[in-house]
């Protein structure tokens, strides 16, 4: 049996169990025999979820960059680790060797030291997906700094938040960006934002779209000639396994966004292990997530976990619609693309397209598909079983959050039987509990409640950057002794677990808790409908009543509005049951999202409840302008 790369479901079995019954067993051989540490650990785990305090392999030494980098340099330091996809498909994609990163992660690592960076200073990164970006995102841990990435799509107004909450002392940007058939002016909102900041002392400025900007003397240096003229190596700066490596901004349901803090040791164990289970990688695959760094899904399965594996891992910097809607599925067949993980939002936005954009491509390279973020439709999830993966690709339905670090419940390929809409079973070391409302956890299979995790795993948030009792109100006071996950789920007769959304998205009709997805599922069934969001209303009798706001396809046929709903509620009827009807059913050209791809249901429950004076914050929605347009044609 191996701990570290499962193979068949009789070890994921083995090897769970031994992870429930002695985790820290487990997890000590795991750190032992894949990774490189300067000093072992003095004690594995020491935990208290009352505080809450959590420490793995405390007392050991290391540096997360001599696993994601120095140790591959003598075995495969020729092999490609990062391969960067240009926006522009007529532009080469960039090859960057083990020993190439290495030297550039060094080059950067002593020019932010050069520009009085130490460890423990905060580094703000606000880059479009090139490779500056992994590249600095690496040299930061080297020298033992903490960076912080916010996604190069966010506003001035919510760069300078995040740079003010964790006290930046320099920000890492781009002249500009190339976003499809755009451009942004990247440098221009970091200029805004930095208005508002007092904490900055320097502005690095990468070159992507040679525009002409302004440079401020003294605060804005341009990178290039600053690596040029730094020395290729640069000793890592030896940390604690419990010293912070990264700060990640995720909003919280109220409230300022919380800085979710990972530690260094335990994220590195864990996301490798992960990665290295998940997507089942071998030696010679190419891996391609098509998150952005600027998410947790890109640190942690586009940087750190498979560079610690030694994988080759694709970036790309443009969006699935450049030039055209086949652009995905021209890289897998590009590069031979081995394992593909992406948003069920961008699988039903491609879906909603021609079949010609999938079937001009030989995608037969693909071996493990993935899906990540929100739960997947079964609509989309048999469109991306039958027509991406040509029914042998598994799909790795993965769930996880930006505070878990890393893949909590997953299929583990080829060894777990994959289950549309199902994250399935819990991996090694994850002990999943589902709560009732009266905080008793509910046993046994074909239940339904907050899921909850009981035992800590390695790269849980340790805390929220300079607000602790936040961490431990969000967190850990929903239920004694418990991580809460702020989602609901349902555990099937075999123990599978399926994700059923954010609790504060479950509505309570008439006394009975309805999930938003499985209705939104249902109503996505209908031929005519693209996609469709949930939320719930004030209803005299039943307390809440049902809002559906659905997009129809574009197939340029006229349909009966009246009838179309008729069948949409016959649907649901069908699947549900009467109870989960809609009241009203608007028909709408788009649906408010964020610019990770969720749908801000907020804005649409003050919209059912005719309650638009105040919208709150919409600076983070990709698409604002769609929002007047519901508001217009509100039922
Ligand atoms: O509600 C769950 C949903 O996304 C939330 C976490 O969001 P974030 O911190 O932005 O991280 C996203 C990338 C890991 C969760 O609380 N979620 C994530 N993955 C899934 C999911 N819901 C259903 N199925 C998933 N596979």
């Amino acid at each position: 049996m191996s701990n570290y790369h499962i193979k068949h479901l009789e070890e994921y079995f083995q090897v769970y169990r031994k992870s429930v019954r002695y985790p820290e067993v487990f997890w000590e051989e795991v750190a032992e025999e894949h990774f490189l540490w300067r000093k072992k650990w003095d004690k594995v785990l020491e935990w208290d979820f009352t505080k809450p305090e959590i420490k793995w392999f405390q007392g050991a030494k290391l540096n997360i960059t001599e696993n994601c980098l120095d140790k591959h340099l003598y075995i495969r330091g020729d092999k490609t680790a990062i391969l960067f996809e240009p926006n522009n498909p007529d532009e080469e994609a960039q090859h960057i060797t083990y020993n190439q990163l290495h030297e550039r992660v060094c080059r950067f690592a002593n020019v932010l030291k050069s520009k009085g960076i130490q460890k423990g200073d905060r580094v703000v990164i606000y880059l479009p997906m090139i490779p500056e970006l992994a590249v600095s995102v690496l040299a930061c841990a080297r020298i033992g700094a903490i960076h912080s990435v916010v996604f190069a799509g966010f506003s001035s107004t919510a760069l300078s938040t995040r740079i003010n909450d964790c006290q930046a002392k320099m920000v890492i940007t781009s002249d500009g960006s190339y976003r499809g058939s755009k451009t942004i002016d990247l440098k221009g909102i970091v200029d805004e934002g930095l208005e508002d900041c007092t904490t900055v002392e320097n502005v690095l400025v990468a070159k992507r779209i040679n525009s002409d900007i302004d440079m401020k003397s003294g605060r804005d240096h341009w990178l290039q000639p600053l690596l040029d003229n730094a020395p290729t190596e640069c000793a890592p700066e030896i940390m604690d396994a419990e010293d912070p490596l990264f700060i990640l901004y995720t909003s919280g349901s109220t409230g300022r966004p919380k800085g979710m803090l990972h530690t260094t040791g335990g994220y590195m164990v864990y996301t490798a292990y992960t990665f290295k289970n998940v997507f089942q990688y071998k030696e010679n695959d190419i891996y391609w997530c098509t998150a952005d760094i600027g998410w947790i899904t890109g640190h942690s399965y586009i940087v750190y976990g498979p560079l610690a594996n030694g994988a080759t891992t694709v970036m790309f910097e443009g969006v699935p619609s450049y030039p055209d809607y086949g652009r995905f599925w021209e890289i897998v067949q590009k590069h031979k693309i081995t394992q593909f993980y992406t948003a069920p939002t961008a699988i039903r936005a491609l879906a909603k397209e021609n079949l010609d954009y999938v079937n001009k491509y030989d995608l037969s390279s693909l071996r493990v598909l993935g899906t990540v973020g929100e739960p997947i439709n079964e609509e989309a999830w048999h469109w991306y079983n039958d027509n991406i993966g040509d029914k042998k690709c598994p799909i790795v339905d993965t769930w996880w959050q930006t505070e878990t670090g890393g893949i909590l419940i997953s299929p583990v390929p080829f060894s777990t039987p994959t289950k549309p809409t199902y994250a399935t079973l819990p991996l090694p070391g994850i002990q999943p509990a589902l709560m009732d409302e009266n905080g008793n956890e509910i046993k046994g299979n074909s239940v339904e409640g907050r899921l909850c995790i009981k035992f800590p795993w390695p790269s849980i948030a340790r805390t929220i950057w300079g607000d602790h009792e936040r961490y431990k109100n969000t967190y850990f006071s929903a239920f004694d002794n418990k991580y809460f996950t702020g989602d609901g789920a349902l555990r099937d007769e075999v123990g599978y677990y399926r994700i059923t959304g954010r609790v504060d998205d479950v509505i309570i009709v008439s006394g009975h808790n309805l999930g938003t997805a499985p209705i939104e599922d249902s109503i996505n069934e209908h031929p005519a409908v693209a996609e469709s969001a949930i939320v719930g209303f004030p209803h005299d009798i039943k307390g809440n009543a049902l809002y559906g706001y659905v997009i129809l396809k574009e197939t340029g046929e006229v349909r009966d509005r009246d009838n179309l709903r008729r069948e949409i509620n016959q649907l649901i009827t069908d699947h549900i049951g009467p109870i989960a009807k809609l009241d009203k059913i608007q028909f709408v050209p788009g649906l408010p999202k964020t610019r990770s791809g969720k749908i801000m249901r907020r804005i649409l429950r003050k919209i059912a409840s005719k309650d638009t004076s105040n919208l709150g914050d919409t600076s983070t929605l990709l698409n604002p302008e769609v929002v007047e347009l519901i508001i217009k044609d509100a039922l």
